[in-house]
């Protein structure tokens, strides 16, 4: 037994619903939310920000080891975490279709994922975290007390996407093509050579369909508890 806090990681593909429910996993066990896809995608944006092209990966690495990123929690828990990259505030930039469409090129070099795995394990030396993402319970925290892996079926993330856009007052995006960008990330999500998405052996894996975001937030609780209740 370790004197430091848990960690809690939360893993799965895009539209799993991870966000959400780690931020109110977090909230209900007063623990702090680290969203670690918000990283790849504020490096995504200096990277576009500066016209790097996306395979110069020496480039890439310079500017991902030597960039600031601040994590801030917002007040309120309907929106996202503020994001800060070399002190701009890239909290809305970071969602847009280019971002997202080019992000996970960038999450596939090696050089920033090693730059951003150490930000991220630095920040859990202490533990108390709930953190997400698509290498928490496999790479970066692979010791951590409770590891979740959240999934859902591809229409049913589509679906949720279009509803964040809509939330987001975005331009609509078809579901269709929806879905097929997100079955495009999760193939290049879960091929990559480095750090690939895939079920810790450990994790408890949830299967979202059909249930809400509060019906998955009080699984999680619970099974935490009923594993901290036993230590
Ligand atoms: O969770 P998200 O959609 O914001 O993640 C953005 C991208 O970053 C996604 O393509 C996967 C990648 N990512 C990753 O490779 N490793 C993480 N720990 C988190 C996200």
């Amino acid at each position: 037994l370790s004197d430091r806090l848990p960690i809690i990681a939360i893993d799965g593909p895009a539209g799993a619903g991870k966000s959400t429910v780690a931020r109110q996993v977090a909230n209900k066990l007063g623990l702090v939310y680290l969203d670690t896809g918000s990283m790849y995608r504020a490096v995504t944006w200096l990277v576009l920000q500066n016209d790097i092209p996306l395979d110069d990966e020496c480039a890439i690495a310079e500017l991902a080891s030597s960039c600031e990123i601040k994590l801030t929690p917002s007040q309120n828990l309907q929106s996202p975490v503020q994001v800060w990259i070399n002190g701009s505030d890239v909290t809305q930039e970071i969602r847009t279709i280019e971002v997202t469409s080019k992000v996970s090129a960038i999450a596939a070099q090696g050089a920033v994922r090693k730059a951003l795995v150490k930000q991220q394990q630095s920040w859990g030396k202490r533990g108390g975290l709930v953190a997400e993402g698509r290498d928490i319970g496999t790479h970066v925290f692979p010791d951590a007390e409770v590891k979740i892996f959240l999934t859902a079926s591809v229409s049913e993330r589509a679906r949720r996407r279009q509803q964040d856009f809509k939330k987001q007052n975005q331009p609509e995006v078809s579901l269709e093509q929806l879905e097929r960008d997100i079955a495009e990330r999760d193939w290049k999500d879960s091929t990559r050579k480095v750090s690939p998405l895939q079920k810790a052996a450990d994790a408890m894996e949830i299967q979202t369909d059909g249930l809400s975001i509060s019906e998955v937030t009080d699984k999680i609780v619970s099974y935490c508890q009923q594993l901290f209740s036993q230590t």
